[in-house]
């Protein structure tokens, strides 16, 4: 057997430790399929002194990252430091330093991975990313390798596991999204600062990634259209219940005959797709292609031993890589570096959706003939329409709606006539509904 690969690994935290603890645990299984051990012989970390659950006595520990990635003992560098500042400066560093890498951040992937990439193919070293998207659920690998005889036609994943706990919650308990915001940081899902996972912008980073690989375009994380799930109302929850559907937080990506489409948002699904029945912190994601049609992938979207089982599959790809020709590689973005297409993304407003609408209205005669003029007048169709009245509620009544499809900016421009109504006494709420067929 070929002599054990030495990796580097920059982070010891709960990632750090569970790849450690999983590349300990499994060794002479990861062994047999790497036809070599891998073994971290170098990390860095906060603090020296610490008692650790895993054994590191021949892990050499250091507060530098440099010495890390400098060390011509390491053949791989495993970045778990987060963020994109000193992230990318030290990725550069160890990819300058002829280094390969393996990294769990798709933030630094979302945004700078065209020059990470860039620099990695000069320099004939591998930059892989699997725990990036999805936690430990291999949808990098299956994309890139299990779908590369298809033409991928779109794809739609659940890829925060905070906002799906949270939906989940507020439909299990018809709770207020900021009473289970509170929940899921007292149960340590939501950090402390959650803006990146409710707002959609961690859901972005992933789609932005699968993008890419799906379609074998640049990474274009600036033209992602962004909403999370703060503005979704128990009100809203109850609704899509009793119209058969629940409310997931999905990131969206189509190949359409105008380009790509980017988008990450609530989104209505009916309740009998399985990816609608994906709950609390899980992740999935279903993808449409040409030769196999529909295929559904789910699992642990975060935690210490799956992302540690993705990052350990990039180590076993890469210590296999060591060996052969690197022109040969299977190419960072799925698809090789000179053949990427730049098929143009498509603004929001161009995107083509069903509608779940909301208005909050006054009960009297006229108001919802008003309203259907308009939607007629934009050529909007209606599918379904019920009145409700809100829970606890005396002073309005809500009109609840389904459309069919229609282009964003038509229905953005209905609903600014339908809120300038005498009748419609709030702003409208909009949710896009996508059938996923
Ligand atoms: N914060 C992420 C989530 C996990 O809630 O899914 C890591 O990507």
């Amino acid at each position: 057997m070929l002599n054990p690969v030495k990796v580097g690994i920059l982070g010891l935290g709960t990632v750090g430790g569970g790849t450690v603890h999983v590349l300990q645990k499994n060794a002479a299984e990861i062994a047999r399929r790497a036809g070599r051990g891998i073994v971290v012989t170098h990390a860095c970390a906060k603090e020296l002194n610490k008692t650790y659950d895993y054994d590191i006595k021949d892990i050499i520990l250091t507060k530098d990252l440099s010495e890390v990635v400098c060390n011509p003992e390491v053949d791989i560098v495993v970045e778990l430091l987060g963020g994109t500042t000193i992230a990318k400066d030290i990725t550069l560093e160890a990819i300058a330093n002829g280094k390969h890498v393996v990294t769990a951040n798709k933030a630094l992937i979302a945004k700078y991975g065209n020059e990470i990439f860039a620099a990695a193919q000069e320099k004939g070293v591998m930059v892989t990313f699997e725990a990036a998207v999805a936690g430990g659920i291999p949808i990098i690998k299956a994309i890139r390798e299990g779908l590369t005889a298809n033409q991928i036609e779109w794809a739609a994943g659940i890829i925060n596991g905070t906002s799906n706990f949270i939906l989940t919650e507020m439909r299990d308990k018809g709770s207020e999204f900021s009473t289970v915001l509170a929940e899921a940081q007292r149960l340590g899902y939501a950090e402390r600062d959650p803006t990146f996972d409710i707002e959609g912008v961690d859901a972005a980073h992933k789609l932005t990634i699968i993008a890419s690989i799906a379609f074998g375009i640049p990474l274009q994380f600036d033209k992602v259209y962004m909403e999370g799930i703060t503005r979704i109302s128990p009100e809203d929850v109850q609704y899509a219940d009793e119209l058969g559907y629940r409310i997931k937080h999905l990131g969206i990506t189509k190949r359409t005959d105008k380009g790509i489409e980017l988008r990450v948002h609530p989104t209505f699904v009916a309740h009998k797709q399985l990816i609608a029945n994906v709950e609390g912190v899980m992740n999935a994601v279903l993808m449409q292609s040409d030769a196999l049609g529909q295929s559904l992938y789910y699992g642990a979207g975060a935690g210490a031993l799956p992302t540690g089982s993705a990052i350990i599959a990039d180590l076993v790809d890469v210590a296999r890589t060591l060996t052969t020709d690197s022109d040969n590689r299977v190419p960072h973005l799925a698809f090789q570096a000179n053949a990427l297409s730049n098929l143009p993304i498509i603004p929001i407003e161009e995107v083509e959706t069903a509608y779940y609408l909301r208005m909050p209205a006054i009960d009297k005669s006229g108001v919802l003939a008003h309203v259907a003029n308009i939607l007629s007048e934009n050529d909007i169709s209606i599918e379904a329409i019920i009145q409700k009245q809100p829970p606890n509620n005396e002073e309005y009544v809500s009109i609840v709606m389904l459309t069919h499809k229609v282009v964003e900016k038509q229905m953005n421009q209905a609903i600014k006539a339908i809120e300038n109504l005498d009748g419609i006494i709030d702003k409208v709420t909009r949710i896009r509904l996508e059938t996923l067929v």
